[in-house]
């Protein structure tokens, strides 16, 4: 991580869990939040808080751009990260999931369990806690507040169409996938980021958001698509994590995609491994994907992906500089973590 943003971080940490301020009674549990956030939040890819103020930087000149502002921007920024450690340490006891960022699950450390629940709901206060410190007196703290808000029915449809033990592969449509990976990825991952730095720089007209949304939801759906690949097929050593997708019967991209190109008797066998947790069904459900040559058929669908999102971009940022799209498509094209 880049010095200046460790510093930033840091900072974070001090003043969310500062003693002055608050009851000395509660310092065992500012002490807990500390633990919690230095282990959850910095670690990732940063992506998501980054392109806040790359976004900003492409739509206000750096001349018109005050050290206030930055500030303000890479603090919304880690909001994002916040968000997404929020999200991380409930879905990994979700997904039942072992190795995140390439060390334990939160939830997996010795002494942590379901308590990590908890921990969750800490991650997420810390947001509003640091939105409200920094950006009330703003005129977009309010967009800032529904933007980070409207993010939670995304999961719901993930876990609503994995229910253990209950394997049922016409469930798993394209259209549901869809619907999943928009809400639950999509949204908060690439249009929140963008979303809040069109705000900072005073960009309110919906018309120009619901253009940003209809590129940076694309590049969303196919970002999950990557994940649900690298799930499968992603070097654990690299991806910091290990596959669980085909033992928690998710509604994954391989497997809509499968669905759709299998024949009778192989619908057969993968209803019979789908969603167990044995070597061997796993064993079998990635064979079959083989046989079927799901490595190619993703990366045709890269490519077409990234046909498709470059028309989005000549048609929808007809007034938004296309830098703000493209510096994201760069990072997450052909990536393999
Ligand atoms: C969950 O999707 C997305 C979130 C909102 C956290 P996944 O369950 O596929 O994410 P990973 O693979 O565990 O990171
Ligand atoms: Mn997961
Ligand atoms: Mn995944």
């Amino acid at each position: 991580m880049p010095n200046s943003l460790r510093l930033e971080f840091d900072n974070l940490i001090i003043e969310l869990t500062a003693q002055d301020i608050t009851d000395p009674a509660l310092s065992d549990a500012l002490n807990r939040l500390k633990e919690v956030l230095r282990y959850n939040a910095p670690g990732g890819k940063r992506n998501r808080g980054l392109s806040v103020i790359g976004s900003l930087r492409e739509l206000v000149p750096p001349s018109k751009l005050s050290l206030d502002e930055i500030h303000r921007a890479l603090l919304v920024g880690w909001c994002i990260e916040l968000l997404q450690a929020f999200f991380l340490v409930a879905d990994d006891i979700m997904d039942a999931s072992v190795t995140r960022r390439g060390q334990p699950c939160w939830y997996k450390k010795d002494g942590i369990g379901l308590d990590a629940i908890n921990d969750a709901f800490l991650l997420e206060g810390s947001i509003y806690r640091l939105l409200r410190r920094h950006c009330r007196g703003q005129s977009y703290y309010i967009h800032l507040l529904e933007l980070f808000t409207e993010t939670e029915l995304g999961q719901t449809l993930d876990l609503m169409t994995a229910p253990p033990h209950k394997i049922d592969l016409d469930r798993f449509t394209m259209e549901r996938y869809k619907a999943i990976v928009k809400y639950k990825t999509a949204f908060y991952s690439f249009y929140l980021p963008v979303a809040a730095a069109m705000y900072m720089a005073g960009i309110e007209n919906e018309t120009e958001h619901n253009n940003a949304k209809t590129i940076l939801l694309e590049m969303g759906e196919f970002f999950q698509i990557q994940d649900d690949y690298l799930d499968c097929y992603g070097d654990p050593a690299v991806t910091g994590k290990v596959g669980t997708d085909i033992q928690d019967n998710k509604c994954s991209w391989l497997v809509v995609k499968a669905l759709g190109i299998m024949t009778p008797e192989q619908r057969k066998g993968l209803e019979a491994c789908y969603g167990r947790s044995d070597a061997e069904s796993v064993e079998r459900v990635k064979a079959l994907y083989d046989t079927l040559e799901m490595p190619i058929r993703y990366h045709q669908h890269e490519e077409e992906s990234y046909q498709r999102l470059q028309k989005l971009i000549q048609l929808h940022a007809k007034n938004l500089p296309h830098a703000v799209f493209l510096n994201f498509a760069k990072k997450i094209y052909k990536r393999n973590k």
